[in-house]
């Protein structure tokens, strides 16, 4: 289960994003936003991105105009790793090195098909399971439980 976020920035890509996974039966749950109109990043990514913390979606698609604001968002939730990407490279290291969790897309920075090429990238690597990333990414978890406490 993908959990989508968007403001009005991204809200043209993600309906771009939603129709390609809907075509690959990819499920997905949409926290929104559900109108070009004005809304506010943070009340969106922040509840969607709780949604892959708690274990009920796997991982997120979050857009906004740049990807700024939604990534900035996401990584306030403890556990959330999330990665702008603007190209394929950087997806896929997002995933096989960072364990990423979140993708953030910029819908004004992108063009439709490398965004797209950029999802089917994030959903198909898998993380490497190296020992030096399993210890980096460990240690980012480390810095979440310290922040908690
Ligand atoms: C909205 O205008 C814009 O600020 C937002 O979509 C995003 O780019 C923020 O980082």
């Amino acid at each position: 289960m993908i959990a989508l976020a968007c403001d009005q920035g991204g809200f043209e890509l993600m309906g771009v994003v939603r129709a390609h996974l809907d075509s690959k039966n990819i499920l997905y749950k949409d926290f929104g936003t559900f109108s070009p109109d004005s809304c506010h990043y943070p009340e969106i990514a922040v509840p969607a991105a709780k949604a892959i913390v708690s274990g009920e979606c796997d991982k997120g698609i979050f857009i906004c105009g740049t990807g700024i604001g939604m990534s900035i968002a996401a990584n306030k939730v403890p556990g959330i790793r999330a990665a702008l990407c603007t190209n394929e490279y950087m997806a896929d290291m997002a995933r096989a090195h960072n364990d990423a969790n979140v993708l953030a897309l910029g819908g004004r920075v992108l063009k439709s098909d490398c965004a797209i090429a950029i999802v089917d990238t994030f959903l198909k690597t898998a993380f490497s399971g190296q020992d030096r990333h399993i210890h980096r990414v460990g240690l980012l978890n480390a810095a979440d439980r310290s922040n908690e406490e």
